[in-house]
């Protein structure tokens, strides 16, 4: 028996649900059964052809060294020119640090912002890795609920009543994961006036930003009150627009002295972002064709987006909340607890019904706990139509059969 000692911090974090489940479904797929899996956070597109070429000759040519740590110069100023189209905001190649994802540039940021039990404002229902990286940064997540009654829209006095002397931050993510939901311009105001009057830093996880559906114009919250850009932080990335998750590059523009920070963390974790994956991340927002192939795969999202909400909203006992963004539907399926499966098990919970779900329909989604929702599901539609009419067919039986 090993007398490894574990960190108090790791030892506390909760352990994923979502990989118990991936466990499971491999195992299950391994044994030649078919298993719809809807768990999938990432497009299902590959990546553009142009972009794994510019990759490839990267390796060729020898760009195959370190960088600076912050990234190379062409892509940070590739980033900024983006920023500058797409939000209406000025930066300097300076002010951007490129990453490992987005999701790096969160733990740079929390681990130069945060003193120990300050405290970050996050919205629920959030992605998963919001208070886990928070928590390992030292900091306590100050949750902040919205309801589905609400359309999962944020309100801005709870975001006011939940600030202390200790808050430091807020974060939001627009369009959320896991719900699909935006925040309109009202709200997004409400909020940055919030931020201006107590000087808090206000973070945006912008990564499904390009993945809007129908009229809905996205906005950041500097571009309708221009104080609060001082106080602001970016997260962007390649991975979901561009069909890039394996590429790991995300970035962040904001305050100078935050950025560099952020780099001085990087350097002692991991330096640069992959040279290959920086290549190709300059070749995704500077090659010719780009905006094509992203207005091409959101408009297929969006097509995917409306069946599988109206199937899931046609099922009896599921509420949903019609996501304007990303990839996901969140359904509530609290109306089915305490019901019982055919062999005489009580469903007491998401987790429950899903392992109801896997083990009679051969469907598989997130459990709502991993996203600060417990009484939901998520399913993403990051898959094929047909896969999408047969796999809700296949829940709308199986719920059917719950007594
Ligand atoms: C809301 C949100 N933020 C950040 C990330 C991190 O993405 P990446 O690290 O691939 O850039 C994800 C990935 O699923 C996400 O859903």
């Amino acid at each position: 028996m090993s007398t490894v000692r574990l960190s108090p911090t790791v030892a506390g974090l909760a352990s994923s649900a979502t990989l118990v489940l991936n466990a499971r479904i491999q195992a299950m797929q391994a044994d030649g059964i078919d298993v719809i899996n809807f768990t999938a956070g990432e497009p299902d597109f590959p990546t553009p052809r142009r972009i794994a070429r510019a990759a490839i000759r990267a390796i060729e040519t020898g760009l195959t060294r370190y960088t600076a740590v912050r990234g190379i110069l062409p892509l940070r100023k590739a980033i900024v020119t983006r920023v500058e189209q797409d939000y209406g905001l000025s930066f300097e190649p300076d002010d951007v640090v490129v990453s490992n994802g987005g999701k790096q540039c969160l733990d740079n940021l929390w681990r130069s912002l945060l003193a120990p039990g300050d405290e970050v404002i996050v919205v629920a229902p959030y992605w998963v890795s919001y208070p886990p990286q928070i928590q390992l940064a030292g900091g306590v997540p100050i949750v902040v609920r919205t309801r589905i009654e609400e359309g999962f829209q944020l309100d801005v006095d709870r975001v006011a009543a939940a600030c202390s002397p200790r808050t430091r931050a807020v974060l939001l993510n627009s369009p959320a994961n896991p719900s699909g939901v935006t925040i309109g311009d009202g709200r997004l105001a409400a909020i940055a006036e919030l931020c201006c009057d107590r000087e808090l830093l206000l973070v945006t996880d912008d990564l499904y930003y390009k993945m809007v559906y129908g009229d809905f114009r996205w906005r950041h919250p500097a571009s309708l009150v221009p104080e609060v850009l001082r106080n602001s932080l970016i997260i962007g990335g390649v991975s979901k627009a561009y069909a890039m998750t394996g590429w790991r590059i995300g970035y962040a523009l904001g305050p100078r002295p935050l950025i560099d920070a952020m780099i001085k963390v990087q350097a002692q974790a991991t330096s640069n972002p992959c040279t290959i994956s920086q290549y190709a991340a300059l070749e995704a927002l500077t090659g010719m064709g780009g905006d094509e192939e992203v207005t091409r795969m959101v408009a297929e999202f969006e097509r995917r987006r409306d069946l599988m909400y109206q199937l899931v909203a046609a099922i009896p006992g599921l509420e949903c909340v019609k996501p304007q963004g990303a990839f996901y539907v969140f359904p509530r399926v609290s109306a089915y607890f305490g019901r019982r499966t055919p062999d005489g098990r009580t469903i007491a919970s998401a987790m429950d019904l899903l392992e109801y779900l896997i083990d009679t329909a051969r469907v598989a989604g997130v459990p709502g706990s991993a996203f600060g929702g417990p009484d939901h599901i998520r399913f993403s539609y990051a898959c094929g139509v047909e896969t999408i009419e047969a796999g809700m067919a296949r829940v709308a039986g199986a719920l059917d059969g719950l007594m």
